[in-house]
């Protein structure tokens, strides 16, 4: 029987031995986390393979729901009246202080999670297997719907509020959703953006839509139809104290949908399960953040990516902490803002990306220095490697050299944390830009093309070996579409699990993540396909053909840059360059605006008409061209390297 190290720290003898057991005995090690959840009822089975291939069911027959592990458990105990959530708003006063902050005890977000629920089910007909989108940005309705929705069994997918009209009509067609919630507008670097015209304009394109709930975060003018309604009204009349009973989950039910890119097509609906990867999630924020109840906790990331789903709203309200969540962004009023809320809060537990942190870096140490953050006492970073004037500046600068400073790998797919040092369970060394060892139960491995493992400190494929709790879930693994999950995930390698990554194991075991292998850029961590761009572009009346690829970036780590070939009558000008940099703004979304767009006669193809990116790209970053044997006409990247030169 595998002992139960959850609660205490082990040394690193202890630890490697329990490594090296979890791997082979990952059932029984999983079962023993999950047992610490409460289950409405048993499962029969830790895990088994369902009829479609690679998708696993975790904790089979078991019951549970996972707002109920994130509330009822809370607000059944003395954590009634803790804090859970501490919201401050982006609008300050005179003094530089956010003039509306809302805080939210597990009573609080418990009563009003409930009472949105029965309005959901009684005034809007949802229920359990149903589907919405949540098209919210960072206000506290957002993890109530979420969690509403998950106390009915209805499924929802969240879509980045970022995101244009054309992104919202993709998912919610694809999810078949009847209804969407949205908000008025909200505040973002002391401008409006006023969401529920962008919901309106991709209504056109949406027929499943049948209602549209609005929350009033302006106020003021706002014009409805007979489609639409407010949170406020349809609270109207619903008491205080009502209580809708959880649903009683089977624990592989869906729980969410959230769509990530990927090399080819629209993004890819990832489905995540109530019972594995609440499961998943709680040995994490036991292992990777060390949570306790009197920790302050701040993941900056917005809930609209993965980050959020399980680092903002289900795994610390699982583990009954208290965190901060904040509207708009890290530099307005100021770039001192984030400092501010680790201040005020008194933040002991920092999770951030590198992005953010090249970002910040730029205004210089004293911003920093002028703020109390001597609380913080663990800091994690996510979303791709951490260069390592990053990882020293976040050490020193911002930890004050007293908080372990990590980068935990994972995925959109992988539901939670997969790699990272464990400052929860013991401190190995550590070692600045590494992730450190996989978790325990997760068997990680670095493979050449042909499968093989590659020499320690040689860069090939990153693979998991065996299944976890939180991999995307039943009954496809992709939503519609369970061929799509085996042919990108599980073709590579036979029976294993391709993440898509390069990365490096050192001669200690040390994962290096390095970056993607595929033709995905990682965009301030946000992953974009560049064929999404591509079809963004030729969908524009001009256009007949045109590449993206992903360039390094200082602060950024990548940025798309294009080329295009316009279609005949139409010439290049500074002015349709413009048109299809706002094209592309417009049509993806303002992460995506490229730092440069080129038009040239022709791209670098293959003989059988494939666009060659990698030449691009090694043209842009000034390396050797490699292999050119199966290149189509040379003269096309000559062509792409005199665009690119003059432009630099
Ligand atoms: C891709 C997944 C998982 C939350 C945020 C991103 C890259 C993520 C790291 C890290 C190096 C990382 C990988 C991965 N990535 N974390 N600590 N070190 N690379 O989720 O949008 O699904 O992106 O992000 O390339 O494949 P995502």
């Amino acid at each position: 029987m595998l002992k139960n190290w959850i609660h205490r720290n082990v040394d690193e003898r202890e630890y490697l031995d329990y490594h090296r057991k979890a791997v082979k005995e990952y059932q029984q090690h999983w079962e023993v986390i999950a047992r610490e959840l409460e289950w409405f009822s048993p499962w029969t089975k830790v895990v088994e393979e369902t009829d479609k291939a690679h998708v696993f069911k975790w904790f089979v027959g078991g019951t549970t729901n996972i707002s109920y592990l994130a509330l009822d458990r809370h607000a059944k105990t003395w954590r009634r009246h803790k804090l859970a959530f501490i919201w401050e708003g982006e609008p300050v006063d005179e003094q530089g202080r956010p003039k509306e902050v809302r805080k939210f005890t597990y009573y609080d977000l418990w009563r009003e999670v409930n009472r949105v629920a029965y309005a959901m089910r009684t005034k809007l007909g949802l229920k359990r297997g149903d589907r919405i989108a949540i098209y919210l940005p960072m206000i506290p309705e957002l993890p109530i719907f979420m969690l509403a929705a998950a106390r009915l069994g209805v499924i929802f997918t969240v879509i980045f509020s970022g995101f244009t009209a054309e992104n919202i009509a993709n998912r919610v067609n694809d999810l078949n959703a009847s209804l969407i919630v949205t908000a008025d507008g909200v505040y973002r670097r002391g401008k409006i953006l006023r969401l529920k015209e962008i919901v309106d304009e991709s209504l056109k394109f949406t027929p499943s839509v049948q209602r549209v709930v609005v929350v009033r975060r302006l106020g003021g003018e706002l014009s409805l139809t007979q489609r639409d309604v407010t949170l406020d009204e349809l609270l109207k009349g619903v008491p205080p104290n009502t209580y809708v009973d959880p649903e009683r989950m089977e624990s592989n039910e869906v729980l969410y949908v959230l769509y990530t890119s990927g090399t080819t097509g629209r993004p890819k609906g990832m489905i995540h399960d109530h019972g594995g990867y609440a499961t998943l999630l709680h040995a994490t924020m036991k292992w990777v953040f060390d949570a306790r109840d009197d920790d302050v906790y701040f993941c900056t990331a917005d809930i609209g990516w993965v980050t959020g789903h399980s680092y903002i709203v289900f795994g610390p309200l699982i583990e009954g902490l208290t965190s901060v969540m904040y509207e708009g962004t890290l530099d307005f009023p100021a770039p001192d803002r984030w400092w501010s809320i680790v201040e005020r809060y008194g933040v002991t537990i920092l999770y951030t990306s590198p992005t953010a942190v090249r970002t910040l870096m730029k205004f210089g140490d004293d911003l920093v220095k002028k703020h109390d953050l001597s609380t913080l006492r663990i800091i994690h970073s996510v979303g791709e490697p951490i260069n390592p004037s990053a990882w020293r500046w976040l050490f020193e600068v911002v930890g004050g050299s007293r908080a372990p400073v990590g980068s935990t790998w994972w995925m959109t797919e992988t539901g939670g944390i997969m790699i990272s040092y464990l400052p929860g369970l013991m401190l190995v060394p550590m070692k600045p830009g590494s992730n450190g060892y996989p978790l325990p139960g997760i068997d990680v491995d670095v493979l050449d093309e042909s499968g093989n493992p590659v020499k320690p400190g040689e860069r090939g494929y990153l693979v998991i070996r065996n299944p976890w709790p939180g991999m995307p879930a039943a009954p496809t693994g992709v939503w519609g579409d369970h061929e799509r999950y085996v042919k990108t995930y599980w073709s590579k390698y036979k029976d294993l699990f391709y993440a898509g990554d390069y990365a490096v194991k050192d001669s200690d075991g040390y994962i290096w993540v390095a970056g993607r292998a595929d033709e995905v850029m990682k965009v301030s961590g946000h992953r974009i396909g560049t064929y999404e761009l591509e079809s963004v572009l030729v969908a524009h009346r001009a256009v007949s053909e045109a590449a993206v690829i992903g360039v390094p970036d200082e602060v950024k780590g990548e940025v798309p840059i294009a080329y295009v070939v316009l279609k005949t009558g139409n010439q290049p000008s500074e002015e349709m360059r413009k048109e299809l940099v706002d094209w592309i703004r417009k049509n993806y979304g303002p992460i995506a605006t490229p730092r440069a767009l080129f038009f040239v006669n022709k791209l670098p193809k293959t003989r059988s008409g494939k666009i060659m990116r990698r030449l691009m790209r090694s043209v842009a970053t000034n390396s050797p061209l490699g292999d050119t044997t199966t290149l189509e006409d040379a003269s096309s990247v000559e062509e792409v390297r005199t665009a690119y030169e003059e432009f630099v």
